[in-house]
């Protein structure tokens, strides 16, 4: 037990020896601060809030950074150096700025990656690591809880820019899921900062998927107290370059008075599957929001569901919930 504390010690040293070299890369590289200066358009203040790096095209260049590169075994359980099938060891992130990723206290775990030249993926992250699992972890908390606390409220978004970019543009209460779904640990997480979840994710489909396996995955956990929203951005846009256009007045002017509530979104995707005009729109529609009444465990939220579903299929809400309840005469 006390040595794998000390194992996990070493390895948070191993990431944070890396980030330095990250970091002294990017003052030294004029294209990588080039590409975050001018096409990124992120402020000296912002890339050291955030610690961004780069690390230049080669092979090994951590070796600089840790002479014993060949042998430390800290480098692959860190997930910083990768082996090869002829034994060779070459480096995770080559040519790409960094983005570290800390944890909520500020220890760093892992790194994502952003290619800058030509290539693929555009994104790499560390793999998961004993410190790093990207399901638990949401980037930027430990620079946000104070604010998040502060304003009550939390804005999900899916990239490392667009936390970035908000945050550029005075918007600090932000955190990312790094591309992937948000999981029950994320909003239970948030949810212990704060009493509202905004969802702010792309615009494109991937983002209106994404916002809708956040809806039920937080179904569940909100209460009458702990709530969550939905901002759906223009098709063309993510949070970073709709505020970049557009600025922070309209940003959250869309955030406070142009969100979607749970109900509302969750009434209006099942209705995109149902002809509602027809008596079996009607009662196919019911049937679908069925399962989703019954993971509420807010009261309030509840009977406001069932009011406005009664109201859609054109019943009595007695009615209504009777059907839901699965006890009526007229089921
Ligand atoms: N992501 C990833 N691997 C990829 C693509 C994306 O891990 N191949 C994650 C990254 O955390 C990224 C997030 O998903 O920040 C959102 O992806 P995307 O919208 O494609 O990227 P942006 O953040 O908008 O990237 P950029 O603005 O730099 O082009
Ligand atoms: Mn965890
Ligand atoms: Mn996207
Ligand atoms: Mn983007
Ligand atoms: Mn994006």
């Amino acid at each position: 037990q006390q040595k794998r504390k000390e194992h996990k010690l070493n390895i948070y040293e191993t990431l944070e020896k890396a980030c330095l070299y990250y970091r002294q890369q990017l003052s030294q590289s004029s294209v990588a601060l080039h590409y975050l200066r001018e096409k990124r358009g992120l402020s000296p203040e912002i890339i050291n809030k955030f610690s961004l790096g780069y690390t230049p095209a080669g092979f090994n260049n951590l070796q600089q950074a840790f002479p014993d590169y060949p042998t430390n075994k800290l480098l692959l359980d860190a997930g910083l150096v990768v082996v090869n099938d002829n034994n060779k060891r070459y480096d995770r992130f080559r040519e790409r700025v960094i983005f570290p990723i800390r944890n909520i206290k500020g220890e760093i775990i892992g790194f994502g990656g952003r290619i800058i030249a030509k290539g693929e993926p555009k994104y790499l992250n560390s793999p998961e690591t004993e410190l790093f699992n990207k399901s638990h972890e949401l980037y930027g908390l430990y620079e946000a809880k104070k604010e998040i606390r502060d304003l009550n409220q939390v804005f999900v978004v899916e990239g490392y820019m667009d936390v970035i970019a908000l945050n550029q543009y005075g918007i600090n209460n932000v955190v990312a899921t790094m591309g992937t779904a948000a999981t029950e640990e994320h909003i239970k997480t948030m949810f212990r900062f704060c009493d509202n979840i905004c969802y702010s994710f792309d615009g494109d489909n991937a983002g209106k998927k994404a916002a809708w396996r956040a809806l039920e995955r937080s179904i569940g956990l909100v209460t009458d107290i702990k709530s969550v929203n939905f901002l759906f951005l223009p098709e063309e846009h993510d949070p970073d370059s709709y505020i970049r256009e557009n600025g922070t007045d309209a940003f959250k002017n869309l955030a406070n008075n142009h969100s979607t509530g749970l109900i509302t979104f969750l009434l209006n995707q099942l209705l995109e599957e149902v002809n509602i005009a027809t008596d079996e729109g009607k009662a196919r529609l019911i049937s679908l929001v069925k399962p989703y009444t019954e993971q509420i465990k807010a009261i309030a939220l509840q009977v406001i569901l069932k009011k406005q579903l009664a109201t859609m299929v054109d019943l009595d809400p007695s009615v209504v919930e009777s059907i839901l309840n699965n006890r009526s005469r007229f089921a």
